[in-house]
Parts: structure tokens; sequence; C-alpha cells
């Protein structure tokens, strides 16, 4: 008999709810949803049960706050912590979230140690260094959830000023989440087409392209203060699930991703957004691309950042 995989969202709030949602409606495995709010895990998993007649999934969601149930996990995404209410950094959770990745990192070492592990929350790249440190996972097991993201955000403002079909917009942000990403517009291309090449003859101009780095920059912050409550939480889930499947299903797909560098990049014992390789083993290879000047420090702030923030936590 084949085993349906499965995967365990730590945190039953906006992202996590909305990733037992779109999980089960691919079918990807049984889930299992964590949150300390007994109430919130128990109540989204029987609702979104209640769904599958209709959207016809056969797979089983339990909703938990007993650690023992994510036991033998496959993978485990963990959206748990605050999220930010508006005039808060990113960065205002460290103290908070550091504190729950500590205590839900120790529960995966113990139940679920050969798990694959997305990590969603903020602030991002800080949060996977303590879920690594204290879940005694290899560096290939644990990742964050930005790239993906910031990428998603970058592509979807270009297909719009360029007036295309997002599929054919690709492009690559670099770099820790926030504020000092590093949009690369010289590797962005529209169905092949680089998109310098579209600047210089004048299908998009550079002030365009420069505002949309500048709105992706600011991409999370736009939607907690439209929200007014709560920050993004369909396009995360929508980005850890494509690096789960990518996983689950070894598709290796090259996905912008918060990894181990150790010495990639020139960079040693930090996790930051890299593009890489996901597939059965979880963070297969590091690429490393060439970055033009303006590009490399701008990446070399963003590693600075992450560092002074990791070694806060
Ligand atoms: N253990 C388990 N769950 C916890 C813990 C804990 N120690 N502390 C808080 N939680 C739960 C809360 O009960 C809540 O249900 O985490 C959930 C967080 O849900 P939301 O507040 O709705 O936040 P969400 O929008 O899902 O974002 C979660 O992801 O993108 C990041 O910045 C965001 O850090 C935030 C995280």
């Amino acid at each position: 008999m084949i085993q349906r995989k499965r995967i365990s969202l730590i945190g039953a709030g906006n992202i996590g709810g909305t990733l037992a949602h779109m999980i089960a409606l691919k079918g990807l495995g049984d889930i299992i949803l964590f949150d300390i709010n007994k109430g919130a895990a128990h109540g989204k998993a029987l609702d979104i049960l209640e769904s599958s007649p209709i959207d016809r999934f056969s797979i089983n969601i339990i909703g938990t706050n007993d650690y023992k149930d994510i036991q033998g996990s496959d993978a485990v995404i963990i959206t748990a912590g605050m999220a930010r209410k508006p005039g808060m950094s990113r960065d205002d959770l460290l103290k908070t979230n550091a504190l729950v990745m500590q205590n839900v990192a120790e529960n995966i070492k113990q139940y679920s140690s050969d798990a694959f592990v997305i990590v969603v929350t903020n602030p991002l790249d800080a949060m996977v260094s303590v879920v690594h440190k204290y879940s005694g996972l290899p560096t290939n097991k644990v990742v964050g959830m930005a790239g993906v993201l910031d990428s998603a955000r970058f592509r979807y403002f270009l297909a719009n000023a360029l007036d295309v079909s997002v599929e054919d917009v690709h492009a690559f942000v670099l770099g820790g989440h926030g504020d000092t990403m590093v949009p690369l517009v010289h590797y962005t291309s529209i169905a092949g087409i680089p998109l310098t090449h579209m600047i210089n003859t004048g299908l998009i101009t550079q002030k365009t392209v420069d505002e949309i780095i500048k709105r992706t920059r600011n991409g999370g912050k736009e939607i907690v203060d439209l929200l007014q409550s709560g920050s993004a939480y369909y396009s995360p889930a929508s980005s850890a699930v494509c690096m789960l499947e990518s996983y689950l299903c070894n598709k290796r797909r090259i996905l912008p991703c918060a990894a181990y560098l150790d010495g990639e990049y020139g960079v040693k014992g930090l996790f930051i957004g890299v593009p890489a390789i996901i597939g059965k083993n979880g963070i297969e290879k590091i690429l490393e691309i060439k970055m033009n000047n303006d590009e490399q420090q701008m990446f070399n702030q963003s590693v600075d950042a992450v560092l002074k923030l990791t070694q806060k936590t």
C-alpha cells in the first residue's frame, strides 16, 4: 500500500489555514494542523474537511495542539508566531518569534527529525537560523520561504506594466526578505527576452522598473497597510506550497529561497535568499550566479543586515 505523505503545518492562523486548504485541494498528503490555539486548528481542519465531498479530495486533516501528532512528518511548514501590524517592521517580531521558533524546532527534533522544514515566520532569514539551531536538522533540510514570494510580486508588477501574461515573466530576487532584497534586473526575462533589452528598446522605461523594484521591496507593507489587521497570506501560502511540491514530487525546481551558505557567494554559516534546487533531498544545490557591481553591493548589504539580526536571536 502506498502511504500518503504526512505534512505538518505549525500555526493555524491566516497562512496556516490557507496552506491547509491549498494542500488539500492539491491532494499532496495528509495534513496535521497544529496551533497553541486549539480552536483554530480543530475548527479549520473540520471546515476544510467538510469541503472535501465538493472538491473531491480524499486526504485526512487533523487539528491538534499536541506535538506528538506531528510524529514522522515528511514535511513541516512553520507559520507559528506573531504577524505584523501596521507600523511594525518584520524585524520588530524578532524576540517574540525567536522564542516560538525555538519551541517549534525542539518539537520537530523530538518527533520529526527526518522532515523537510520550510519556515515562513518573520523576520524570515533570522527565524530559519533559529529553527536550524534548535532542530538539529542538517542544513539541506531547513529552508526559508521568501524569494518565491518576493519574485512573484516582482513578476506580477512587471507583467502588469508590460500588459503581458504573468506566466511569461521570469525573475529572480535574492538576499534577505525585507528592505534589503535584491531584484536582479539583468536576469529577468519576458518569454526569453531580457528585461534589459526591453528597457533599451523602450518597451518599458528604467523609471518604471525602478518604481516596480521599490514596490516589490515594500510589497509586504503595502498589504499590511491595506488589511489593517494581519499581513499577507494567500501569496505566502502559494509560495510555500510551490517549495513543498518541489520537494515531495522531486521536481528539482530552481527556486530562490533562504538556504544555508557554506562559502557560496563568499558567505559562510548564514541562511539567506539564493537560487537553489529543491528535490527529494531538500536543498540539493545552491546555484551561484554572477552579479554586477551594484547588485553585489546590495547583496553584501543584505548579508550584513541578516547577519546583524541573526546575531540578536
Ligand atoms: N506555537 C504554535 N502556534 C503559535 C505559537 C506557538 N508558540 N504562537 C502563536 N501561534 C499561532 C497563533 O495562535 C496563530 O494562530 O500562530 C498563528 C499565527 O497566525 P496569524 O497571526 O494569522 O499570522 P499569519 O498571517 O499566519 O503569519 C504567520 O508568517 O509571514 C509570516 O510575518 C508572518 O510571522 C508571521 C507568520
